[in-house]
């Protein structure tokens, strides 16, 4: 907890406000019971009205002032916890930023946005209720055991078996009640992963019909998520009427015990309500102290969840004096091996193969030949197990990484693009970009064929993920906005797939014609998307079948004929 505690550092006078005005709103409150006892015991025992009025006139406003400080101290503690909240989670989003590819992987984005979200709010309100109830509980109720022993220090004697024994209740209920916050956190992970999971593919679940599977899914999960919230509220529960009986026991004692006392005339009536009133204090207080240990079972469990994020270094590290400035777009794998991490099978083997700058490359194979995985390691969003990339002549893990991918665009098989309008997305590429570059680069990449069309043109509306555009268009759109980076390397995974042939064509043309100094690489299903390539790779189970160019591998490849031949053939048969 203490590595969150710099978090704190622009709320500090808010985290120490809240708990000073909290004392004061104390001791205000404290004092009204006392002030009871005196109206009846001397004010009404004497009939003195005018001592009555004077004593209910500050105890008027001992009230009031009770309740501004406590509005005070409330609004301090809602802004230490919130905009404690807020710094932790501005830097949890930015440490996931810098996650890399396999980081991801590993703490998978729906547990992500979990801690994102609820674990973070849950610290916020922790924090907020920790400031108030923390300092107010003892307050309250060391203040109301003074008051109490003044009033009559016999009676007091009461809080000695009180208090041990709500103690020891309270140890052990939380001992029991640790684990199952625990639980609860880690399965509201479970239920946010089929959440997120569903509504980002709700599509396909519609169109599969599977919405009865998903909700049967949802079913387990949520009920179980209901099962442990319950185990743990369950405890929280049985507490407050054990509580309730204590209470009650220790009032009837005081009655009893008073009563006799009141009756030989060691003590005013008076004395003896407002003695009850602060044994009730003393009662709540230990109530807000379970509840206090309550919550930070939860915070302590969020905490950790938060720390874990936190805690995380990108395996993706950069040298010190990293190269800024990509010598030109040459690639060279040399007997490169890669595992995915948590992976025991190596995914590629032993490839070795070199692009001159300028070039373009094709990359052909079957579904999971470990096409993408290859490509990946070129801006390196993975690093290689064994082996090296090395661009531009010099290894990738020597460059800066924001300058590599900065020179190395890749259109990623998964793309997707963001909510705002086509000019935003494109300046994701290049933030200065004018609008001519952008043109240009949607000429090039064939979108602006369909661009031009709308009205508002560059101001067309993107929705989430880009699902106001078809497959082929998405597709352009995240061509153009890798070109825009004005790259020396583009890669291409797969960008093509929901392009019409024609229009897969003029994009090939514009690649050749006008990006002569980039170096192209391009994976793809189709034949005619890669026959025009300076050299093509075939992949077979992560290993390169072999490699040329389409004429001599039609002569050598079995695996590039095949597929050729199926193609041609279906082509003939269309
Ligand atoms: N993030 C990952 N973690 C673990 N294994 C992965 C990961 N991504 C891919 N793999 C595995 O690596 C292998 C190669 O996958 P890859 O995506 O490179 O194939 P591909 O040739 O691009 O296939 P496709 O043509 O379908 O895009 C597959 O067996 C896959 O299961
Ligand atoms: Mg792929």
């Amino acid at each position: 907890m203490r590595t969150l505690l710099p978090y704190m550092k622009k709320y500090w006078i808010y985290a120490v406000l809240s708990p000073i005005l909290m004392i004061l709103e104390v001791l205000a409150d404290i004092i009204i019971p006392y002030l009871m006892s005196r109206i009846v015991d001397i004010g009404i025992a004497n009939q003195d009205i005018d001592y009555i009025v004077r004593t209910g006139v500050i105890m008027i406003l001992s009230a009031l002032l009770a309740m501004a400080f406590g509005v005070m101290s409330a609004h301090a503690g809602a802004r230490a916890g919130y905009g404690f909240a807020a710094e932790i989670r501005k830097d949890v989003f930015k440490k996931v930023q810098e996650f890399s590819f396999a980081n991801l992987d590993r703490f998978t984005v729906s547990s992500l946005i979990t801690r994102l979200t609820n674990d973070c709010n849950t610290l916020g309100q922790v924090t907020m209720m920790s400031l108030r109830l923390a300092i107010r509980a003892p307050f309250l109720m060391l203040f109301a055991v003074i008051m109490a022993f003044k009033i009559n220090s016999s009676l007091a004697k009461v809080f000695m078996v009180a208090i041990p024994l709500t103690a020891l209740g309270f140890i052990l209920g939380l001992k029991k009640a640790r684990p199952l916050f625990r639980k609860m956190q880690s399965r509201i992970d479970r239920v946010n992963a089929v959440i997120q999971e569903n509504l980002i593919g709700i599509r396909v679940v519609k169109s599969f019909n599977r919405q009865e599977y998903e909700e049967k899914k949802f079913k387990e999960r949520n009920d179980s998520l209901r099962d442990a919230a319950m185990e743990a509220i369950s405890l929280v529960i049985m507490l407050m009427p054990m509580l309730n009986l204590l209470i009650y026991s220790t009032i009837i004692a005081v009655l009893w015990f008073g009563g006799q006392q009141v009756r030989i005339g060691n003590m005013g009536s008076g004395e003896l309500i407002s003695f009850i009133t602060y044994i009730t204090q003393v009662m709540m207080a230990l109530m807000l102290i379970s509840m206090f240990f309550m919550q930070l079972l939860r915070g302590i469990a969020s905490g950790g969840r938060i720390l874990e994020v936190l805690g995380t270094e990108s395996e993706i590290k950069e040298i010190e004096n990293p190269v800024k400035e990509l010598k030109d777009g040459s690639i060279v794998f040399d007997h490169v091996s890669f595992k995915y991490p948590g992976s025991r099978e190596f995914t590629l083997k032993d490839i070795s193969f070199h692009v001159e700058s300028g070039e373009m490359l094709g990359i052909i194979g079957s579904t999971g030949s470990s096409k993408s995985t290859l490509v990946q390691l070129i801006p390196r969003l993975y690093d290689v197990t064994e082996g090296s990339v090395i661009v531009g002549g010099v290894d990738v893990r020597e460059y800066d990484i924001k300058a590599l991918r900065d020179q190395v665009a890749f259109v990623l098989q998964k793309n997707t693009l963001f909510s705002g309008t086509i000019r935003d997305n494109m300046k994701w590429g290049n933030e200065n970009a004018t609008d001519e570059e952008i043109v240009r680069a949607l000429k090039q990449a064939q979108a602006w064929e369909f661009v031009s069309k709308y009205e508002d043109g560059l101001d067309h509306w993107v929705e989430q993920g880009g699902s106001n555009f078809s497959g082929g268009q998405k597709q352009r759109l995240c061509i153009a906005r890798a070109l825009i980076k004005s790259p020396k390397i583009i890669i291409l995974d797969d960008s093509t797939s929901a392009v019409d042939m024609s229009t897969d064509a003029k994009i090939q043309k514009t690649f050749k014609e006008e990006l002569r100094d980039v170096t192209k690489i391009i994976i793809a299903q189709r034949i005619s998307s890669i026959r025009n390539a300076n050299r093509i790779i075939v992949m077979h189970e992560g290993q390169i079948e072999s490699i040329g160019d389409h004429e001599t591998l039609i002569n050598t490849s079995p695996i590039y004929r095949e597929i050729y031949e199926s193609q041609e053939k279906g082509v003939v048969g269309e």
